[in-house]
């Protein structure tokens, strides 16, 4: 498959079709969501996931919100804020949800349109103007990320940013598509990523539909493929970058980032602007979605794994310091540390 084909959305004029990654690598099957609901229930049950994407659903969601309205203008104002405050609430963490629900609640205020033809118009307008504008975003950073790998290399990577994370192309694992289209033979390992098993599911899925070399592994084997000299680079996603530069990510990130900084390895984080919230200062600040344990004691289509009625623990989310993230790669360009200098420059 060409690479860039893959992509979690299906446009189909005013239907956006969703592919249901809970399905995946199975079973490749398309939602067709109808309602707000149906998009809150595919962002918080993982149907849709990876932080660009989730806001990009988000957005379409919105609009399905009042596609069908009729009534008054101040009427539509009060459903539209009320679909936005709903939606927000399907996952905490990534902040490409919020930021999308209010960019268009923002553009729809501020250009005042006269009735609700035209608002309708607008808000879908916008949703597909955040779509398109996060293709190019992740074109960007894969072009940038490329700058800062050797043809060759073997490079980790944990949770899936991809393709199907985004809209298209992904974020960290754009330079890998861009780099097999370019032949720089990468050699990727996916981290399988417990609980829901992104990496091996979804990671090794779209790695192997592009022809990219991918070996899965095990979260714990990490330290032991850097040890033997397998790694040279790590490159993961972002949910929620603070000013300061700590950014939170799939859980596990964090525990490589570490390692990566042990044996010099450089780890880069992938992080769009639209994943960028300098409204929150720290990593200690981010709201860290807590799942339900489940996730940990059962595996989605199998038995239990552990004794009925174990206490689990299962954040989905933990948070890199500043200080392991060697640079941060957005669609403006590469930002090195000090990062909350440097950070707010990319916004200018
Ligand atoms: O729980 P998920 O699958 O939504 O977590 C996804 C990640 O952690 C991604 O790395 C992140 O959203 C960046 S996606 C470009």
């Amino acid at each position: 498959m060409n690479t860039f084909e893959i992509s979690p959305f299906r446009l189909e004029g005013d239907v956006w079709l969703i592919l249901d990654q809970t399905r995946l690598p199975g079973t490749e099957v398309y939602l067709r969501p109808e309602t707000k609901e149906d998009i809150w229930h595919a962002i918080n049950t993982l149907q849709v996931r990876g932080a660009p994407a989730i806001g990009i659903a988000a957005a379409y969601g919105l609009w399905l919100s009042v596609k069908d309205f009729t009534g008054s203008m101040e009427e539509f104002a009060k459903t539209l804020q009320a679909a936005k405050d709903y939606l927000v609430t399907a996952r905490p963490t990534a902040v490409n949800l919020a930021w999308a629900l209010e960019r268009m609640w923002n553009t729809w205020r501020k250009s005042q349109p006269c009735d609700i033809i035209t608002s309708k118009d607008l808000l879908f307008a916008e949703a597909k103007k955040i779509y398109e504008e996060d293709v190019a975003a992740c074109k960007a950073m894969g072009e940038y990320g490329l700058t800062l790998l050797k043809p060759g290399m073997g490079i980790l990577t944990h949770c899936n940013a991809g393709a199907l994370a985004t809209s298209k192309y992904g974020t960290c694992l754009a330079p890998i598509h861009l780099g097999q289209e370019r032949g720089y033979n990468f050699h990727v390992f996916s981290d399988e990523t417990r609980p829901l098993l992104q990496g091996a599911r979804l990671t090794c899925w779209e790695l192997q539909k592009s022809g990219v070399d991918v070996t899965l592994i095990c979260d714990n084997m990490a330290a032991s493929a850097m040890k033997q000299g397998k790694i040279d680079a790590v490159v993961v996603g972002c949910d929620r970058m603070a000013a300061n530069g700590d950014g939170a990510n799939k859980i596990g990130t964090f525990g490589v980032a570490v390692l990566a900084k042990e044996y010099g390895i450089p780890f880069y984080m992938y992080v769009p602007t639209s994943t960028i919230d300098l409204s929150t200062s720290t990593g200690a600040d981010i709201h860290i979605e807590e799942r339900n344990g489940e996730e940990i004691h059962k595996l989605w289509y199998a038995e239990d794994m552990a004794p009925a009625g174990i206490k689990t623990w299962n954040p989905a989310f933990d948070v890199t310091d500043a200080k392991y993230i060697t640079a941060v790669i957005t669609e403006k360009g590469i930002v090195r540390p000090p990062y909350t200098e440097n950070l707010p420059k990319v916004f200018k």
